[in-house]
């Protein structure tokens, strides 16, 4: 498994938390922290960084990796070997509870909605199916049917007896720890001079798990680092605070000598000018923000989330006059190439619901990268 840690660092800090929540180590972590010194001259920044979550596995990465560690420890603990998950049907987070799950002996049973088709979509779908993977498409109806479903498997005398279900993302209470843990560990990095410690953090905004951990996680480890979200599907600030409330409840339970905290709408910002038409629909600005990335400082981004949220950190920057600031941009995506798996597969092997995303033409803006 790589250059794994012994420990969540979260449970370093608060000990009581140690055997009572599920964890375990599944990725590369620490992340490595780069300075973008080509970008940060472009846009008249002197210290610009980035958290290269794209490397937290050497199997398949990006920001999932971290949920995950939380998530499959307890699909674990309960006996399961059948995890049901969804999204998109480009789902980086699909893929990685997949591959992640069968390395551990679970199989997937993936609920896969409609979205704007994509190459990256395409090769998602094609490695879930490599994965074995049972894919199966459906309607939002359904995904609520799930969460019900989730609601269920949770009573007490069906434990460990059905299958493991992880909602939208992994964004639970449980899966967001992984991002308040990524805070803890980014304050290491403080402390041992890897940066300065960040003044603004910029990372996006979906199913939530991911900003709302961070954004709690700085408060938890007293970090200054004011956290800013970009969203890129239908995230805010009153169904974020809401999250954040839940996420620090359960910790709060488990070990009472955390400090007291309770956030509103107000002390959140998530920024809602960069998701473009909807969701994984991609932006012209989110597309230059890509070949920006990628011409000067050679890390590849996507366009359903990363992209985007280049594009609102730098415009953020610019607005708000911040490039004497330190600022941190969270690099989401995972960046192992996994083509070679799925070069020979045809996707009409995959159901037929899923054909037609190989058959429609290629959306406005997809970068060439
Ligand atoms: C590459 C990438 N970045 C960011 C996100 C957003 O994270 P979250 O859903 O925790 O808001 C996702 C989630 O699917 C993702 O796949």
């Amino acid at each position: 498994m790589g250059n794994v840690t012994e420990t969540a660092l979260l449970f370093e800090t608060y000990p009581k938390l140690k055997g009572k929540i599920p964890w375990m180590p599944l990725g590369n972590f620490p992340t490595p922290v780069q300075k973008l010194d080509n970008l940060g001259k472009e846009i008249g920044a002197g210290s610009f960084y980035v958290k290269r979550d794209d490397l937290s596995s050497s199997i398949y990465g990006g920001n999932k990796i971290r949920k995950l560690e939380f998530l499959l420890a307890e699909a674990k603990q309960k006996g399961a070997n059948t995890l049901i998950t969804g999204g998109g049907i480009g789902s980086n987070f699909s893929l990685a509870t997949t591959i992640h799950g069968q390395r551990l002996g679970m199989r997937t049973v993936l609920i896969l909605m409609d979205q704007p088709t994509a190459e990256y979509a395409k090769k998602n779908m094609l490695l879930d199916y490599y994965h074995q993977a049972k894919m199966l498409k459906t309607s939002r109806r359904l995904r609520l049917f799930t969460i019900g479903y989730q609601f269920l498997i949770n009573i007490k005398p069906l434990k460990g007896k059905l299958p493991y279900l992880i909602p939208i993302g992994g964004s639970s209470e449980l899966g967001s720890l992984g991002f308040v843990n990524a805070a803890f560990e980014l304050k290491k990095q403080v402390e041992t001079g890897i940066l300065p410690e960040p003044d603004y953090l910029f990372v996006s905004a979906g199913s939530l798990g991911t900003f709302c951990g961070l954004w709690l996680g700085c408060q938890v480890a007293n970090l200054k680092t004011k956290v800013v979200g970009v969203n890129v599907s239908s995230a805010n600030t009153v169904g974020a605070a809401t999250k954040i409330n839940k996420i620090y409840q359960y910790l709060w339970k488990t070990d009472p000598g955390l400090p007291r905290l309770k956030v509103s709408s107000s002390d959140l910002t998530i920024l809602k000018d960069y998701r473009g038409e909807r969701y994984a629909r991609f932006t012209k600005e989110g597309m230059e923000a890509i070949l920006l990335m990628h011409s000067l400082e050679k890390i590849k981004l996507d366009g359903t989330y990363s992209g985007k949220t280049l594009a609102g950190a730098l415009d953020y920057i610019k607005k708000n006059h911040l490039e004497d600031k330190v600022l941190l941009f969270w690099n989401t995506y995972n960046s192992v190439d996994l083509s070679h798996l799925i070069k020979d597969i045809d996707y009409h092997k995959l159901p037929t619901p899923f054909h037609k995303y190989f058959e429609l033409p290629k959306q406005e803006f997809e970068a060439p990268l």
